[in-house]
């Protein structure tokens, strides 16, 4: 996905948007590969719009309730995203399933940050089944989205240990800020055209390989 200028990216959050704004912070950087040029909610009420706006990048905010079917909903996505030229979507806590359609559209243009070491704890409430399954070590993944839900290749992963005393809140703060470096740090690896999707595992090629 190397071109010379800034990749064009696109976020979909649904809530706090704490991800979002690590995403934000490093594309607001002169040398960062990459620019968020729309993010995208489907709820009115999601903090995460007001640190965009903060940003000054565009927000669209499409209610899934709005929509008579998901596809109708993932179709305005689409839209939305290709309107402005999008080339990679980033979900950043968005919080609803996306039909096959969305998700074979973008294929290798579409990822996510899930609260686990993947294939470990898909799904929610990640830290409190991580503390209750004895781990020892949690983190984070960065992926690209497949159809099934916590999957796809992985582009990279941050653990964190799990202390003696940590609850799901205390568990979940750390593993937090490890995403908070992860996001970007993909992000740039994808921007500057370092990984390359093999079938379901991506390849992370050392700066300045050959493409
Ligand atoms: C994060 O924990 C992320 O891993 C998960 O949803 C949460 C979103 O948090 N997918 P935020 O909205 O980015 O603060």
């Amino acid at each position: 996905m190397k071109t010379g200028r800034p990749l064009r990216v696109g976020v979909m959050i649904s809530g706090r948007g704490s991800n979002l704004q690590a995403l934000l912070e490093a594309c607001a950087g002169a040398d960062f590969p990459a620019r968020i040029v729309l993010v995208v909610s489907n709820r009115a009420d999601a903090p995460g719009l007001s640190l965009a706006q903060a940003a000054g990048v565009p927000v669209k905010v499409l209610p899934h309730r709005d929509f008579a079917s998901r596809d109708a909903f993932d179709a305005a996505v689409s839209e939305a995203f290709e309107s402005v030229a999008v080339e990679l979507i980033c979900m950043a806590g968005f919080m609803r399933l996306l039909s096959a359609g969305f998700v074979e559209r973008w294929r290798d243009r579409l990822i996510n940050i899930h609260p686990a070491l993947l294939p470990a704890f898909k799904g929610l409430d990640t830290h409190r089944r991580a503390l209750a399954a004895g781990a020892k070590e949690h983190g984070c993944t960065v992926h690209y989205v497949r159809h099934e839900m916590d999957s796809g290749p992985v582009i990279g992963q941050a653990a964190v240990p799990v202390l003696p005393g940590d609850s799901a809140d205390t568990l979940a703060a750390r593993v937090l800020e490890a995403e908070h470096r992860l996001y970007p740090h993909c992000l740039r690896l994808i921007a500057e055209g370092r990984v390359r999707v093999r079938g379901e595992t991506a390849e992370i090629m050392a700066k300045g390989a050959p493409t």
